[in-house]
């Protein structure tokens, strides 16, 4: 069976006081350990400052701790960036590769984001790769073209190498919108991202997934898991999802 996951994507939040309270409610929440215990993977994925005091509370525990981008190099004269191998170094076993705010704001494009992939892999890491259209590409009916171009420039690094790799949907209208995807258009989406790659690979959707929407998206055809941003960032609204999680495919291993 395709492993299932729910990641917490904090993008630009958190101090240690907030990060350390957090992360005391997920690691001591009952949710997350009968998630654990049904194969349904948890991760947080907090930025760079907060890694190390993230990866020390959550030691010994069954929630992995995962980074929000990487660089394509393992090392050298590139200021202000973080290499997969230093992400490892410090507790990370998963990466965010290609969100659609690096996309923009970074200009991470496709080969990109394919290099960063391909770093992630090569230093262990398993890496999330998003991909998605633009309202405008949405509107012109065009998600599924975007897509496919999106994951044929990773395709072949992700199945280059025998370490895991996870695909993201996050239709970009939908990031921090409150207006996440209908039904029947992640259902469109993913069935065609399932049919581009192995079967073990999965997909995630992400895009405004709360605890109130998250169980009619995990009943959708091909989704695995989902991608959050706003809702991780408080125990009550993660616990929500991760509960529908559980109910969707909870059955005890
Ligand atoms: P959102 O963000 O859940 O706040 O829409 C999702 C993401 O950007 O990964």
């Amino acid at each position: 069976m395709t492993t299932k996951l729910v990641i917490g994507n904090w993008k630009m939040n958190g101090t240690k006081e907030s990060a350390s309270s957090l992360i005391d409610g997920i690691r001591s929440s009952a949710v997350c350990a009968q998630a654990h215990a049904s194969g349904i993977t948890t991760v947080c994925c907090p930025p760079f400052t907060l890694l190390s005091t993230v990866a020390a509370m959550l030691d010994g525990t069954a929630i992995a701790v995962g980074a929000q981008t990487c660089h394509a190099k393992p090392s050298g004269a590139f200021t202000g960036d973080i290499s997969a191998s230093m992400l490892a170094d410090v507790g990370c076993s998963y990466v965010i590769v290609g969100h659609s705010e690096r996309r923009k704001e970074h200009h991470e494009h496709d080969d990109m984001v394919s290099m960063q992939a391909l770093a992630a892999m090569q230093a262990g890491l398993i890496p999330v790769v998003c991909v998605g259209e633009t309202l405008a590409e949405y509107q012109q009916g065009r998600s599924v073209e975007v897509v496919r171009t999106q994951i044929n420039a990773v395709a072949a690094a992700v199945e280059s190498t025998p370490v895991a790799a996870i695909i993201a949907y996050e239709p970009v209208w939908a990031i921090g919108t409150g207006l996440a995807a209908t039904a029947e258009h992640i259902t469109l989406v993913h069935t065609e991202i399932a049919r581009m790659l192995p079967t073990d690979i999965p997909i995630l959707y992400g895009g405004s997934v709360t605890a109130g929407n998250a169980h009619e998206i995990f009943s959708c055809a091909c989704v695995s898991g989902a991608l959050v941003g706003g809702a991780s960032l408080r125990v009550t609204t993660f616990e929500g999802i991760i509960q529908a999680a559980c109910d969707i495919w909870g059955e005890i291993r």
